[in-house]
Order: C-alpha cells, then structure tokens, then sequence
C-alpha cells in the first residue's frame, strides 16, 4: 500500500513536471518536458518533423540539438527527411542548400550579415511549414536555437517573421585563466581548461560550453588571462589550443589567445622584444604562421601591454599603437584581428580615471585596421556603478571594442545575486555627444556612429569548473546577458531577465513575476549597500572582498581606496571639475555637462566627480550625510526584501537550486550588513554626524571591521 502510494507521488510529480533536483549544469538549455498540455498539443502539431539541408559539422550540430530538445520539450523523435510531406515540417537551411528556401529567396536576408536567419511560416503545397533560413551554415544553427527558444519559453509559433542579424561582429568570452588552472578572479572553480589533458581528453564541458555560448550567439573565445603567460604560444600548447578550436569549430565559435609582448624573449631567445626589430617582427610572423597551421580559423591576439606590470612597447620607447600594429601586420595575411586593451594606469597621472584616455587618445588614427582597442565600460575598474569611459566618444578614427565584466570581481564575487544587464545597458545608452546627441556608446561600439565593421563586446567570463558553471546560479544570466546584448543591444533587461528565467526555472507567470522583479532591482541594491552616490573601489585590497574604505597602506596612491573617496572633515567625493583634476574634459561637452555642476549632477555620480560637504543638499532635500545613511539603509533593507520574496517561491523551484539560493542570499543580507556598518562607521569619523535613529544601528565596532582578514578569499 505505501509503495503504491509512493508511486503514485512519483507519477504525479513526473507529471506535474516540478520539483525534481536540478544541479544547473543544463544552464538555459534544459529543454525538460512542456507540461501545459495546452500548448504541448499545440506543439506537437505544429513541430512534426524537421527537413534539415547540408551536410556541415555544423547542420549536424543544429540536426542533434533540434532532435534532443523536441524529444525533451515534446517527448517526441522527431523525423528527420528530406521532403516536404506533412503539414509542422520545419525547413532549414540556406537558399544555396535549399529547393524550397532557394525559390524562397527571402529578400530580408539580403542585406544581412553571414550569420543572420530568418524565420517565417507559410503553407507550402498545402502544408502549413516553419521556415528556418540562414545566411549560413552557422546563420542556420543561430535560427535553430532561436526557434527552440521560442519553443521552450512557450511563445505562439503560429505566425512567425523574424529576421535576426547581429549588431556585433566579433562577441567574445574572455577568459582569465592560468595554465595552471586557476582563474584570475574566477568565484566558480578552477578553469574549464583541462590543459593537462588536453589534446587528447575532450571533456563533455567543451561540447556542452559550445553549445550554450551558440545558443545566444556568442562567436569567440580568448582562453587565457591578460596577464599572460608566453608557454601557451609553444607547440605543445598549441596543439592543445588545436584541439579546443576543433570542437568549437562546427558551433561558430573561434578561438583566440592572449599574447605576452615579451614571448620572443621568454619562449623565442631574443634579446628584445621591441616592435619595430625585425628579428622580433619576424618571430611573430613565423608564431603566427604556426598557429594558422594548426588553426586555420584563429581569431586574433588580445593584448595588455604596460599595463599592471605586464611587458609593452613602452619598455622600448614605442607607443601603443606601434606595439599593437607588429601584431596586426602579422596575423592581416590570415584575417587575423589584434583586440589590444586600453586598460593603462601608471603613477603619473594626477588621476587614475584620466589616464586611458591620455595614452590614447593622441593615437587615435594610428592603428592598422585589424586593430580594435579594447576598452572596459567605465574609465576605472568595473565598479558597481561608473560614469562610460571617456574614450568611447573620442576615438573617431579607432575601432573600439567595449569589454564587461561578468565575473562579479567589485560585485559580490561568488555569493550575491546581481543581474548585470542593467549595468551594461546603462554604459551602452549612455550618449558620448561624439557626433552630436544620439551618438551612444551602442552605437560607437556597433560602428555605426563612425562607420566601422570591425566591430566586438567582450565579458570577461564567470565560468568555471562548479557543476553549475557560474557558482552562483544566478550569474549564468550574466553569461546569457552578454551574448545576447552582443548580439542585439536594443534587447532590454527586462526581456533577457524574463526569457532567462523561462528557460532556466520556469514559465510560471507568477514565479517569473517575482523573480525578474528581483533581477531587475538586483544591482542597484547592490550599488546602494556597497557605493552609493558614486562612491567607488573601496573594496578591501587585492582580493577585493568585503569594504575597507580605510584603506591606505599600499606602496601607490591610486591602489588605496582613500585615492578614490576623499573623505575628509569637509566632505567626501572626487573633485573631478576645473577645480580639480577636470577629468570631465575628457568627454564631449553634451555629456560632461550635465555632471559639471554639483548642484545638478544625478545623485547616482556626484561623488564620482565632486567633493561636496558633509552638509551638502542632495536633490532630495537630505543632507549628503542623511543621504549616505539612507542609501546604504535601503540598499540592506531592499537585499532583506529580495531574500523574501525568494523564500516566498519555494514550490516552483526545484529543491536543489532553491536551496542553493537561499543560502546565497543569506550570505548576501549578512556581508550587505557588513558593507552598511563597516562604510557608516568610517565616514562617520569624517562627517561627525550621527546615523538618524530610524535606522538600524552598527552593532559592531569600526575596529572590529578594520580587524577582519580573508587571506585565502578566492579568485586572487
Ligand atoms: C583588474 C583586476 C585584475 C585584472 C585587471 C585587468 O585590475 O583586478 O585582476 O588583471 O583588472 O583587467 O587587466
């Protein structure tokens, strides 16, 4: 009888389609069984059979994840044939592969890049068919996963016309990791490369890596830290590279390396390794005829040089443009690209926030046309909030790539739950006034403003080897976010939130309701607990864990967190105006004026760009000091909130990730408590002023927050 009973639990549970243990690794392609039998039936009509042309690696790929996401979803074989003879057949391919595509000709595809589809229903001989045409073999595998996407968020499929083009030619993951696996701010396990074993030992990871990064359209991959190590660029490694490119090949994907300025000395015996020796330009170009070799699809360099301690052209009395170009004129004869990072500070600067744009911008022109600067989002260092690098807006002759961070280094690292896609749509909106009003950092980073189709976006990823490859189960949609904004940055957060959570949790209205709320809210929460009102980099040193607003012990200025907040019994901020280092004139007039005047500046930069006092009136009506206390009391209190809400949607959760998260999220409340107390109580030596008694009081002491250490906090 309780056998039976149990059985009986079992079924309904299989049927119902909920709760069982989910330990994330499927990411956002877990194509589990559509259990609304309503749209199921539907579907089932609509999607019978799949008439598939070409022969490629990659329409093999596309034939597998068609057949095993319908299977999943439908619970169905789908038949795979090569004629049109029943109503819900799926054609795909390309005009040239085609017969029926090939009459088609679908003209909005014309005008689109290599990769591009388009999707359309139509009846065809009296059969009602779902058109899947790409530009491309790959173009053919982007309409797929687009289509299983529809599928799996349960949209109508009944009339469909869809023509998708990507905004973005190059959209790159790029990896910080050792070749001693190790990830350089890596919070999810050691790297994925497994350069040991490699090139004989291909782990599912790579197969399942490639996929997911096809479904959303991400096209290339830098396997290896910025801070590189030369060793990868010898044979041995190589051939392991070889290998990785080869299974990523069929998914559209491309590889690409870092490159250590100094390799001709380290790994090639040279005494030098300046730009312009032609022993030095020679080794590169026999280097690179060896990768082609192997590689004949490689992607290009990326590349920091004098940057952080890392070798560079300036070692020789060469400027940037100089070393980055050597690069370019080897890999131009293969296609090859460098993505040369414009991530610079030294001491000589009065300000750290002014110096990319003073290296480079004199250089502006000066690049070969395989060369696209790589340029993080804000003129620091990924903060929770920055102001957009001036250098978008004031390079008019230079590709400029924009690079994100998705590994959450300044955002909580592995244990708070923050979607980053408002924070790259803000730097993407934001108007450079390059060619006047309307030029946004989008449209400088998509080449329209200045006219260049060398264009990418990068994040710099958060994968690692945790089962669920992010660590924190949330920060896969800061992976899905990337590629997707990569793709089209017109998407809005709010879509990316809803149709990531669709396909990674659940198409509960409800459950979707409350939980993309807390997406959406996620990083402002964040902000305002940890740097609120332009507060910035006052992270504890090195690992960058927990506050130390405190901090100024270390050998540099710009390395202590008292650099870049100023506080004293004035007041607090960074004079970044006339008055100050005038940082400001580093961007078009239209955008600089409206954070020149302190009065008028959004609360959100004020202190990015002025030192106001203590009593300063901030818009609404508050002191600074009242403000200070009140944004870091509802950055607290609405993290509090968010941890309710989750607990509140434990019956549309699988147990495993539920749990998971419930668990972060108290990690969360308890460190956004400790950024509250450990910045309040140290501003407050400065402002003298007390918390309002309507918020909740520090009950530890400044010195017991000074005295904190975490020397093995990860990711360093
Ligand atoms: C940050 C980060 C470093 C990284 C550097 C970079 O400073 O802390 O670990 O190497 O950025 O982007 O090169």
């Amino acid at each position: 009888m309780l056998i039976k009973k149990q059985l009986l639990l079992f079924f309904l549970l299989a049927i119902s389609g909920i709760a069982f243990a989910d330990n994330g690794y499927r990411l956002w392609l877990r194509y589990d069984r559509i259990n609304n039998q309503q749209v199921a039936g539907k579907y089932n009509k609509q999607i019978q059979q799949l008439y598939i042309s070409g022969n490629s690696a990659t329409i093999q790929k596309a034939k597998q994840e068609f057949t095993n996401a319908i299977q999943g979803l439908l619970g169905k074989k789908i038949s795979i044939v090569n004629k049109l003879t029943t109503d819900g057949t799926v054609i795909a391919g390309t005009v040239a592969s085609n017969k029926i595509l090939g009459a088609l000709d679908p003209k909005e595809l014309k005008n689109a890049s290599d990769e591009a589809f388009y999707i359309t229903t139509m009846q065809i001989n009296n059969r009602s068919c779902i058109l899947i045409c790409g530009n491309s073999d790959i173009g053919v595998l982007y309409g797929i996963f687009h289509f299983l996407r529809l599928v799996n968020t349960g949209q109508d499929i009944t009339k469909l016309d869809i023509l998708s083009s990507p905004k973005i030619k190059y959209r790159l993951l790029n990896h910080w990791d050792n070749l001693n696996r190790t990830v350089e701010r890596g919070y999810a396990g050691a790297s994925i490369w497994d350069w040991h074993k490699l090139p004989d030992y291909i782990d599912q990871r790579y197969i399942d890596y490639a996929r997911a990064n096809a479904s959303i359209g991400i096209n290339g991959t830098v396997l290896t830290n910025v801070n590189a190590n030369a060793t990868i660029l010898t044979r041995p490694y190589l051939d392991k590279v070889a290998a990785l490119a080869n299974v990523f090949r069929p998914y559209g994907i491309r590889v690409f390396l870092t490159a250590r300025f100094s390799a001709p000395i380290e790994i090639g015996g040279l005494k030098t390794a300046d730009p312009l020796d032609a022993a030095v330009q020679d080794w590169w170009k026999q280097k690179i005829k060896e990768i082609y070799s192997l590689i004949p699809d490689f992607g290009g360099f990326l590349i920091k040089a004098n940057s952080e301690g890392q070798p560079g052209p300036q070692d020789y009395k060469r400027n940037h443009a100089q070393g980055a170009n050597m690069f370019a004129d080897a890999l131009a004869p293969y296609q090859g690209i460098v993505l040369w990072r414009a991530f610079v500070y030294s001491q000589q600067s009065n300000d750290r926030f002014k110096q990319a744009y003073e290296e480079f911008k004199p250089l502006d022109g000066q690049f070969k046309p395989n060369v696209i600067l790589q340029v993080k989002n804000g003129p620091i260092d990924f903060q929770p909030r920055e102001p957009f690098s001036p250098l978008f807006g004031a390079m008019p002759h230079t590709p400029l790539a924009m690079e994100f961070q998705l590994t959450q280094e300044y955002l909580g690292q592995g244990t708070h739950l923050v979607f980053e896609a408002p924070l790259f749509k803000e730097a993407l909106n934001a108007d450079t006034y390059e060619k006047g009003k309307g030029s946004t950092v989008a449209k400088i980073v998509d080449g329209t403003v200045d006219n260049f189709s060398l264009t990418a976006m990068a994040g710099v990823s958060n994968i690692g080897s945790d089962i669920n490859w992010t660590s924190h189960p949330f920060a896969q949609a800061n992976w899905y976010a990337l590629g997707r904004l990569a793709w089209d940055h017109n998407l809005s957060s709010d879509q990316i939130a809803e149709e990531w959570l669709e396909q990674t949790f659940s198409n509960d209205r409800s459950f979707v309701a409350v939980s993309k709320s807390i997406m959406l809210r996620s990083r402002e929460t964040l902000v305002n607990y940890m740097t609120p009102l332009g507060l910035a980099h006052i992270m504890y040193n090195g690992h960058h864990y927990g506050p130390m607003p405190w901090g100024n012990t270390l050998g540099r200025p710009d390395w202590n967190p008292v650099y870049y907040h100023k506080a004293d019994s004035a007041g607090i901020g960074f004079n970044r105006t006339v008055t100050g280092t005038n940082a400001l004139e580093e961007y078009q007039q239209g955008a600089s004026s409206s954070w020149a005047d302190s009065n008028k500046c959004a609360d959100e930069y004020l202190l990015w760009f002025h030192h106001v006092s203590w009593n300063h009136r901030m818009h609404s009506g508050k002191t600074l000091w009242n403000e200070l206390c009140f944004r870091y009391n509802a950055g607290v209190d609405s993290i509090r909130k968010i941890q309710q809400q989750w607990n509140s949607l434990e019956r549309f959760v699988d147990a495993e990730r539920f749990i998971q998260v419930k668990q972060l999220l108290n990690i969360q409340v308890k460190e956004a408590v400790w950024w509250r107390n450990a910045c309040l109580l140290y501003f407050q030596t400065f402002s003298k002023m007390p918390i309002p008694s309507v918020y909740e009081q520090p009950d530890k002491t400044l010195e017991y927050y000074k005295s904190l250490r975490f020397p093995y906090a990860p990711g360093n």
